[in-house]
């Protein structure tokens, strides 16, 4: 179940706290998914001059209990909102006098939008453009202030056998799901260089870790691994990804807003690039160990299914301008990261339970109201 939450503590309203003066208030889009979780955790404990207003609609992929810990604390709000809603986004930015904006809302996952593209046209173009507008207008040619777009390494297409994504890549995004990120990424230099916007894009490689929604390939075969059922493999397995802890990329992220280059975009991946066979063989060898079945037994689930439309071979970033720049680099060896994840997803299946039966959706439209 659930652990009863009492809805004043998200409530903006807080008349003393609402009243403090704060270094920055900085809005992070998409803070209830997975990776926004991971920073808005990271913000809150590590900044204690910021106010954080966590701004998330609660998709299927957002879930409040991600950051059940952050209850109480007075610096952290949330607002259950559309970034496409273009009257109470403009009314958030003037009424909370927002400084900064991390922008991770988004829809994230690229099978979903070959089934349907328009819901990632709407929020992660239309509600990009519409945060765009609004911090525009708040901050006027104000420079101290960071508009920082959370991007992806897909939108620089598809890589051979050979080389690595770089800053200066051409885009070529080759899905509904990275069209429209690259989409944003244009809009995002588009305002900084028509407008004067203080903006920074950062753009990741796949990440894995703890609350990652189990549609995604690392929770969706720990969680079928578990459950004795088919684990479905795309294709031959060929395809490569290269994977990045979550808190990494959360500790990149901080990086870049603090001491990155306004105008500038920063490459944040792993170096720690496997086929996707590979890893799912690795998987099945630690969890068969874990959860005390005999070695080998898992991958006899392995199903080889029908590939990915338009399936990217390959993703590998040369992140060296983060190293170079900013001193930023992977800290989690990825078997390390895997067993972490593993074990959290072992001890956390109620978490899966409710977000795959729409509990937690229930909960929390019941407290905000739906949308
Ligand atoms: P996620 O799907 O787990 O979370 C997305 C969050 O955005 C959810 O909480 C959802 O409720 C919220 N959201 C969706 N539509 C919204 C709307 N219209 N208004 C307000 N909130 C809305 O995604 P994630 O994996 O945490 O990814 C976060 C960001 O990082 C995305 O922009 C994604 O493109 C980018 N990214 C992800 C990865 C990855 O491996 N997951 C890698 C690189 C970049
Ligand atoms: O590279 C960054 C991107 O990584 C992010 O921008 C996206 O938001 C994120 O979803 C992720 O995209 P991918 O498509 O790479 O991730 P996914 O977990 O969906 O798939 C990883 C690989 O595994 C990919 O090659 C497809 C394959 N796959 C996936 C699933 C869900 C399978 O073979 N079987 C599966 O069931």
């Amino acid at each position: 179940m659930l652990k009863e939450s009492s809805r004043e503590k998200f409530t903006p309203w807080n008349i003393g706290v609402f009243n403090m003066e704060w270094e920055k208030t900085i809005l992070i889009t998409g803070g209830a998914g997975f990776i926004g979780s991971h920073l808005v955790r990271l913000f809150v404990n590590k900044y204690q001059d910021y106010r954080i207003i966590n701004l998330d609609k609660l998709t299927y992929a957002g879930n409040l209990s991600n950051l059940i810990d952050l209850e109480g604390s007075e610096r952290y709000f949330f607002l259950k909102e559309d970034i496409c809603d273009a009257e109470r986004i403009r009314s958030i930015f003037g009424d909370y006098d927002v400084t900064d904006v991390i922008h991770l809302a988004a829809e994230s996952h690229v099978d979903r939008s070959i089934e349907g593209p328009m819901e990632f046209v709407m929020t992660n173009v239309v509600g990009t453009v519409n945060l765009l507008q609004c911090a525009k207008d708040k901050w006027g040619g104000e420079k101290d202030h960071v508009f920082h777009h959370v991007s992806t390494d897909e939108v620089y297409g598809s890589l051979g056998t050979e080389g690595l994504f770089e800053e200066t890549t051409s885009y070529d995004p080759r899905s509904p799901y990275s069209a429209s990120k690259a989409s944003s990424d244009y809009f995002v230099r588009a305002f900084y260089h028509t407008y004067g916007l203080p903006i920074k894009i950062s753009n990741c490689s796949n990440n894995y870790g703890s609350h990652q929604f189990p549609e995604k390939l690392i929770p969706l075969m720990i969680n079928n691994i578990v459950n004795q059922k088919p684990l479905p493999i795309y294709g031959k397995g060929e395809n490569i990804r290269d994977w990045l802890w979550v808190e990494d990329h959360a500790s990149a992220i901080d990086e870049i807003f603090h001491k990155g280059c306004i105008g500038d975009s920063y490459n944040v991946g792993g170096l720690n690039e496997w086929t996707n066979i590979e890893l799912v063989k690795y998987l099945c060898k630690i969890m068969d160990i874990k959860l005390g079945r005999e070695v080998g037994s898992s991958e006899r689930l392995i199903t080889y299914v029908q590939d990915r439309a338009g399936h990217d071979l390959r993703y590998a970033i040369d992140a060296s301008k983060l190293e170079r720049e900013l001193g930023w680099k992977p800290s989690l060896k990825f078997e390390e990261g895997l067993e972490k994840t593993v074990d959290w997803y072992l001890q956390n299946s109620e978490w899966i339970d409710q977000v795959t039966s729409g509990e937690y959706k229930a909960y929390y439209d019941k407290m905000y109201g739906a949308k």
